[in-house]
């Protein structure tokens, strides 16, 4: 199948310039100006559009067993409403249970995903440990295409990484040449701040963010690039809500540390004013951790995204329904976890980012897609609009406005964080492995024509 992409604006993370795309296959063939039309080929007509690289989304939960219950997106739904939005690469997790085998967790993440329609990729989160752990790390590396490891230093009694985890899993990982992640949250004082308001009666939705203060998160952060530090590793901490975190990661690579951060679209956009409503369903929907923030955080977070301390925009996409969420009508720390994203997170960083100008298209491309493919070992396959890169591409209407709401979104879970904002900046044509999957608000994605993507190990210090 050949595809020309003739008349728009490539827009790679290093430069923006005029050229048309022709498209082999899932690959793409060749990019310069006025490409002649191979025989037989479509023609899209990207006059007016910019030409991006599908976005990356280095943090979603599709079909995640947490918290007694499982997330309303499957790797199904989730992909194809990650293609609605732009997203064609997603970063989900695996996550083993304390105990369990990472290899068996692994495949029975990957028969979960066999139904994804867009590529994707596993980080393995290390909950427990032991040298059954150590060796699975290796085969995991060697075999899988895994270099990623992740840490929860929340979630007590239940995936909580405690220090002697993070120690020696962040030493194995340096070993392997793979990189050590981080949900930065002292997982001891929520716990203890949750019991705390639940003893004094506290006991709705608005409690959430009572008991995750910043300094809660800003604790972890410092842990994490302490122990990072004193082992020689890099260290890349997902889903930063805070200044406080953000000024960790920003003395630490002052300091000639290699640490990463990543932001949420919710994070960056949304303040703690959700959780002041008497509306359980609406609270409970906003119920994510670490939790929505005041707005001083979203302008420094923003400002971390300019100055180059924050690398990635994600979403920690982990949808739940009203039902789910009821779960902790009567006790706020038995609410799922999580906000949807996946659909929204190009458009919505887009729209705050470029047009208030506080990011150029170019820089859009690195914090939505570039970025993520370097820091996570997939570039060029993934991240850049070149000769040989995968053909993941997002054709962008900068004017295309659309006004977000869960009654029209693709995603599950009937509720959306972003409901009612209007943004300008929207996919117009989605293209994923070179085939059209989202086209003017139209969506064809195709259960199980995702692909899972291996990614190498970064050099090791042992073989
Ligand atoms: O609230 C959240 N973020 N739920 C998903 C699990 C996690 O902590 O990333
Ligand atoms: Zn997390
Ligand atoms: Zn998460
Ligand atoms: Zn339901």
């Amino acid at each position: 199948m050949t595809t020309l992409i003739r008349g728009g604006t490539v827009v790679n993370a290093d430069r923006a310039f005029r050229a048309d795309v022709l498209i082999e296959g899932d690959t793409i063939a060749a990019v310069g100006e006025n490409l002649p039309v191979p025989a037989g080929a479509t023609v899209i007509d990207a006059g007016g559009l910019y030409v991006m690289p599908g976005g990356i989304d280095t943090h979603t939960h599709m079909n995640l067993p947490f918290m007694g219950t499982v997330t309303s997106d499957d790797f199904f739904t989730g992909t194809a409403a990650g293609l609605a939005g732009g997203t064609t690469t997603i970063m989900d997790f695996v996550i083993p249970a304390p105990k369990q085998s990472l290899i068996e967790a692994y495949h029975q993440w990957r028969a979960w995903s066999a139904k994804a329609a867009g590529d994707y990729t596993f980080h393995v989160a290390i909950t427990w440990w032991s040298e059954q752990v150590h060796e699975e790390m290796g085969v995991l590396v060697r075999e899988h295409g895994v270099n990623s490891f992740k840490h929860f230093m929340a979630y007590k009694n239940a995936i909580m990484a405690d220090d002697e985890t993070l120690v020696k899993s962040f030493s194995r990982s340096l070993e392997l040449g793979a990189l050590p992640t981080v949900h930065a949250e002292n997982g001891e004082l929520v716990f203890q701040l949750q019991q705390a308001l639940l003893k004094k009666g506290i006991t709705g939705p608005q409690a959430h963010p009572l008991s995750r203060p910043p300094a809660v998160e800003a604790e972890a952060a410092n842990r994490a690039i302490a122990i990072a530090n004193v082992l020689n590793t890099p260290v890349y901490i997902v889903h930063v809500s805070c200044a406080e975190s953000l000024d960790a990661i920003t003395r630490a690579r002052a300091n000639g540390q290699r640490v990463y951060g990543e932001a949420l679209a919710g994070h960056l956009v949304i303040d703690d004013s959700v959780y002041q409503s008497d509306d359980f369903d609406f609270v409970a929907g906003h119920v994510m951790s670490p939790p929505f923030r005041g707005k001083h955080h979203q302008t420094a977070l923003w400002h971390g995204l300019q100055s180059g301390n924050l690398h990635t925009t994600a979403t920690d996409h982990c949808t739940f329904c009203a039902e789910q969420k009821a779960a902790g009508k009567d006790d706020f720390t038995r609410i799922p976890n999580g906000c949807g994203g996946v659909e929204e997170r190009m458009a919505v960083v887009w729209d705050a980012g470029v047009n208030s100008g506080m990011l150029t298209p170019s820089e859009f491309v690195k914090v939505s897609s570039t970025n993520a493919a370097q820091i996570f070992n997939m570039y060029p396959r993934k991240g850049l609009i070149a000769a040989g890169s995968d053909a993941d591409i997002v054709l962008w209407d900068p004017q295309g406005t659309r006004t977000i709401s869960a009654a029209t979104q693709f995603a599950k879970g009937g509720f959306n964080v972003f409901e009612g904002r209007t943004v300008r900046g929207i996919p117009h044509t989605t293209i994923a492995a070179g085939k059209v999957v989202f086209h003017q608000g139209e969506l064809t994605a195709v259960e199980g024509a995702g692909r899972y993507i291996e990614r190498p190990a970064f050099a090791a210090t042992t073989a």
